[in-house]
């Protein structure tokens, strides 16, 4: 259903209630999403960005609910990864003629996904379109999260569109953020920042003083995944600054998988003695977990925990894509320690010390390792390992 957001602004997304999975495989969507798409009537017609294909034909029903789709004179991309850029080619089959606008590195993205020679406009910060009373401005926005990446603003109605910026794989019968279930809202804002945004932190803080330093006013932030943020619209800004500053919480996670129980057994009691040195903490079997939750209670930890069993000379295969993630998320102010239990060789501990200390993590300690299954002394070593991690868990 079109939303009206202020005068003449309308949400033309769709909802995707069943989308499960994201970015192919990569990236669990439990709450499905929306594709966010933004009609706007002044003398010109604007669309700011598009939905992913299989719904291009929804995004054109709802337009039409509102205009003939012929009568779109700019249609905006501000990132060209399909989830938005997909219903171009159907959107523009309708209005052949339209200014495709996009950011100097979009010029690259569109054209090489779509090879077609549409009427493209590139900005650059500071840019403005003047669309009738009022003015669209862009900001470029690179590597939040995409090099093509761009914010665009409404100049009158105040209204921020930065695309993945700000958004939520949250599907909602309502729109607006003080519309829908906070405590879910928050949860998938912060799942969305960690798996995505994460690495370019950096980049996020300088984008927010950079946009703050432009005095814009801002009624509504409108991403394109999620809830439209209209009610106190800053506060998602002030919770990306509070997540790019990446300040852990004095909290472990213990993050482990098992081949017959033994490292398995060794994560629990390093847990218990985390607990007994007074730090609460996660215990999480990555191989019947989901590695993008488990990533949100890395980002919030202090201390990371990792172990495997010794497998052919290396870890398990199944802890494999949190080693590559703790790599390409490049978490900041974490420390961690591995552990493991071994038959013959016994390299995981020290394969999995390696890999955190290139990820950046000091290791708070010597690894654990136990030999064949863990006897009654070498759990009383894992509980004291565990109440180490703790001391250097709220001594940190
Ligand atoms: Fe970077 Fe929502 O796509």
């Amino acid at each position: 259903m079109v939303t009206e957001l202020k005068k003449g602004v309308y949400w033309v997304g769709v909802v995707d209630w069943n989308l499960r999975r994201f970015h192919g495989h990569e990236l669990s969507t439990h709450r499905g999403s929306t594709y966010n798409s933004y009609l706007i009537r002044d003398e010109k017609t604007v669309l700011v960005d598009t939905v992913w294909e299989p719904f291009a034909e929804q995004l054109i029903e709802n337009i039409r609910q509102i205009i003939d789709p012929a009568k779109i004179d700019i249609i905006v991309a501000n990132h060209s990864e399909v989830d938005h850029s997909g219903g171009l080619p159907s959107v523009m089959r309708h209005c052949p003629d339209a200014t495709v606008v996009v950011s100097k590195r979009g010029l690259e993205s569109v054209e090489g996904h779509y090879h077609q020679p549409w009427n493209f406009k590139a900005v650059k910060t500071g840019d403005h379109i003047n669309i009738g009373a009022n003015d669209l401005v862009f900001v470029e926005a690179p590597m939040l999260h995409w090099p093509d990446s761009m914010f665009t603003y409404l100049t009158g109605h105040n209204v921020l569109m930065p695309n993945d910026a700000f958004g939520q794989h949250y599907a909602t019968a309502y729109r607006f953020n003080d519309q829908v279930n906070q405590e879910e809202l928050y949860e998938e804002a912060l799942k969305y920042y960690v798996n995505i945004l994460t690495p370019f932190s950096p980049l996020v803080l300088k984008k927010i003083d950079e946009v703050l330093a432009l005095k814009l006013p801002v009624d509504i932030i409108a991403p394109s995944h999620g809830a439209i943020w209209r009610e106190n619209p800053i506060q998602i800004v002030e919770k990306y600054r509070q997540w790019a500053r990446q300040e852990p919480e004095p909290r472990a996670v213990v993050l482990f998988d098992t081949m017959w129980n033994g490292t398995r057994r060794m994560a629990e009691v390093i847990a218990e003695g985390l607990a007994d040195g007074g730090v609460d903490c996660k215990v999480i079997q990555v191989a019947v977990s989901d590695l993008n939750d488990a990533l949100v209670e890395v980002s919030r930890a202090r201390t990371i925990v990792v172990g495997s069993p010794t497998v052919n000379g290396g870890v398990l295969a199944s802890v494999t894509p949190l080693l590559e993630s703790l790599r390409g998320l490049k978490f900041k102010n974490k420390q961690g320690a591995a552990f493991g239990c071994y038959g013959w060789s016994g390299e995981s501990v020290k394969l999995i010390e390696e890999h955190l200390q290139k990820c950046g993590i000091t290791l708070v300690r010597e690894g654990l390792r136990c030999k064949w299954q863990p006897r009654a002394e070498e759990l009383d070593s894992c509980r004291a390992f565990g109440r180490e991690l703790a001391a250097a868990t709220k001594g940190a």
